[in-house]
C-alpha cells in the first residue's frame, strides 16, 4: 500500500495534488511520500520485533538526505557502500554506531573516513580488502568490527544483473572458504570479528532462496563459533522483492520474511541486521512527467514524454516494468489505446514501454511512473545534457524540494577550458 492516490479526479501524493507540486516545481520531478516510507520501514521493525535487531535503510536505492533523516529519526541504521553514502548518511544526524559499510571495492581513503568518523561493523568482501583494513586500522590506532560477507552459491531467481549470490558473481567470500578466512581475520591486529554477512540479490520475489542462503549461515555460525570466534551479529542483507504491477504478483510480505528469519536464525542468540532498500523506498516514490508530443508513426503512436532514459533508467537498463497512470485521473468507460511511451534522448533504447495500453494523452497532459522511489533518482546522469531531475517530499499537505533543478549555468561551469586551448 502507498499514499499517491486518486482524489476529486486528481491523483495526489497524500494530500497533495501532483498538479500543485507540477506547478510549482515544473516537469519531470521525482516526488516521494513520507507516510509511505515511515509505513515500510515499520512492516521490517514490526516484522523483526521478536529478535534483536537493526533494519539498515540501504542507501544506494535512495540517497537524498531529507530521506536519510526521516528514515534515521525513526531509529533506522543505514547500509552505505561509498564514502559519499556515509558522507551522507552522517549529514542526516545518523550516529556511525547505526551505519554498517558494504561493498567489493572499498578504498583506505573510505576505510579511514568511517573509522574515524564512527561506523557499527564493516562488510568485507575479499581478504586483501581484509588486510588493507586491518592496516589502515592499526594506523589509526583501532581496531575495525567486521562482518565477513560469504557468497552462499544460491540463485535468487533475479534478473542476472541484479543477482549476487551465485559463485560465478563478484561479490563475498566463498562460503566453502569462510572458516579459513575467519581464522585470519582473527590473527590481524586492526580487525575484530563481529558477525556474518549474505546478501544475495535483489527484487526477490520468492523466500526460498533466502532460506536456503539463511540456512547457510546458521551452519556457518555453529562452525565459528566451534571455532572460538565470538559471532554475535548476522547481516541478511537485502533484497526482498516489491510488486511493480498492480495486478499479478505478490511478492513475500515482509511478516512472512521475518518469521522466516525468526524461524531459521531466531535461537542463535544473534542481533540480526537487513539491509532492505527497494522495499522501503520503491512505492515510496513516482516519477512525473508531461506529454511533449503525441507522434503518429507507422503502425505505432509514440508519446513522446519530458522524462528520459537519463531520469529513469531502470527500463532501458533492465527491461524493469512501471506502471504509468494518467495524473488526471481517466474516466471509467475512457478507451484504451496502446502507446509507445518514449523520452527525448537520442537513441532508441529511451524506451519506458511498448505498446502499452493507456487512456486518452494529448499533448501537455501529465503521467506518473509508479514504484520509481528505488534505484530512479539515484541512477538519473545528466545524459544528453539533460538537468539531473528534482526531488520533492511530501508529508501530509506539506510538500518541499529535497534536491532541486540545475540550472543550466550551474551545469555549464563544472566545465572548464584550458588556458592552453
Ligand atoms: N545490501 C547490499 C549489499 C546490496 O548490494 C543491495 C542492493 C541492497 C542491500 C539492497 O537491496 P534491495 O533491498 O534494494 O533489493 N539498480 C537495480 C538494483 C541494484 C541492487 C544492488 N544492491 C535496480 O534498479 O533494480
Amino acid at each position: 500500500m502507498d499514499h499517491f492516490l486518486y482524489r476529486d479526479g486528481l491523483l495526489h501524493a497524500e494530500d497533495v495534488a501532483i498538479t500543485d507540486i507540477a506547478a510549482t516545481v515544473g516537469t519531470p520531478f521525482y516526488c516521494y511520500s513520507a507516510a509511505t516510507l515511515t509505513r515500510h520501514y515499520h512492516l521490517f521493525t514490526e516484522a523483526l520485533a521478536p529478535l534483536p535487531h537493526l533494519v539498515c535503510f540501504a542507501i544506494k536505492s535512495l540517497s537524498n538526505v531529507a530521506v536519510l533523516k526521516l528514515l534515521g529519526d525513526l531509529g533506522a541504521g543505514m547500509d552505505v557502500v561509498s564514502g559519499g553514502e556515509y558522507l551522507r548518511a552522517r549529514a542526516a544526524g545518523v550516529p556511525g554506531e547505526r551505519i554498517v559499510f558494504s561493498g567489493v571495492g572499498k578504498t583506505r581513503d573510505e576505510m579511514r573516513l568511517a573509522l574515524t568518523g564512527g561506523i557499527r561493523q564493516f562488510n568485507v568482501e575479499s581478504e586483501p580488502e581484509l588486510r588493507a583494513l586491518s592496516e589502515v586500522a592499526v594506523s589509526l590506532g583501532v581496531r575495525a568490527p567486521i562482518a565477513l560477507r560469504v557468497n552462499p552459491d544460491v540463485d535468487a531467481k533475479t534478473h542476472e544483473k541484479i543477482a549476487t549470490g551465485k559463485s560465478e558473481n563478484k561479490f563475498g567470500v566463498p562460503i566453502a572458504k569462510a572458516r579459513e578466512v575467519y581464522a585470519e581475520a582473527a590473527s590481524l591486529p586492526g580487525i575484530d570479528v563481529v558477525g556474518i554477512d549474505v546478501h544475495i540479490g535483489s527484487q526477490l520475489t520468492e523466500l526460498a532462496p533466502f532460506e536456503a542462503a539463511f540456512t547457510k549461515v546458521r551452519d556457518l555460525t555453529q562452525a565459528l563459533r566451534a571455532d572460538g570466534h565470538n559471532i554475535r551479529r548476522l547481516d541478511l542483507g537485502g533484497g526482498l522483492g516489491i510488486p511493480y504491477t498492480r495486478s499479478n504478483e505478490a511478492p513475500p510480505l515482509p511478516t512472512e520474511y521475518g518469521a522466516m528469519i525468526h524461524r531459521v536464525l531466531g535461537d542463535l542468540g544473534c542481533e540480526i541486521e537487513i539491509e532492505p532498500g527497494r522495499l522501503i523506498s520503491g512505492n515510496a516514490g513516482i516519477l512525473v512527467s508531461q506529454v511533449i508530443y503525441v507522434k503518429n508513426g507507422e503502425g505505432r503512436d509514440f508519446l513522446i514524454l519530458d522524462a528520459a532514459m537519463n531520469d529513469l533508467v531502470r527500463p532501458s537498463m533492465y527491461g524493469a516494468h512501471h506502471d504509468i497512470i494518467p495524473v488526471v485521473e481517466p474516466a471509467a468507460a475512457s478507451p484504451a489505446q496502446a502507446f509507445d511511451v518514449v523520452g527525448p534522448v537520442c537513441e532508441t533504447g529511451d524506451t519506458f514501454a511498448k505498446a502499452r495500453a493507456l487512456p486518452h494523452l494529448a499533448e501537455g497532459d501529465l503521467v506518473a511512473f509508479r514504484s520509481a522511489g528505488a534505484y530512479g533518482a539515484v541512477m538519473a546522469s545528466e545524459y544528453n545534457t539533460r538537468p539531473l531531475v528534482p526531488e520533492v517530499l511530501v508529508k501530509g499537505d506539506h510538500f518541499a524540494v529535497i534536491r532541486a533543478r540545475p540550472t543550466f549555468d550551474e551545469i555549464l561551469s563544472r566545465d572548464t577550458i584550458p588556458e592552453w586551448l
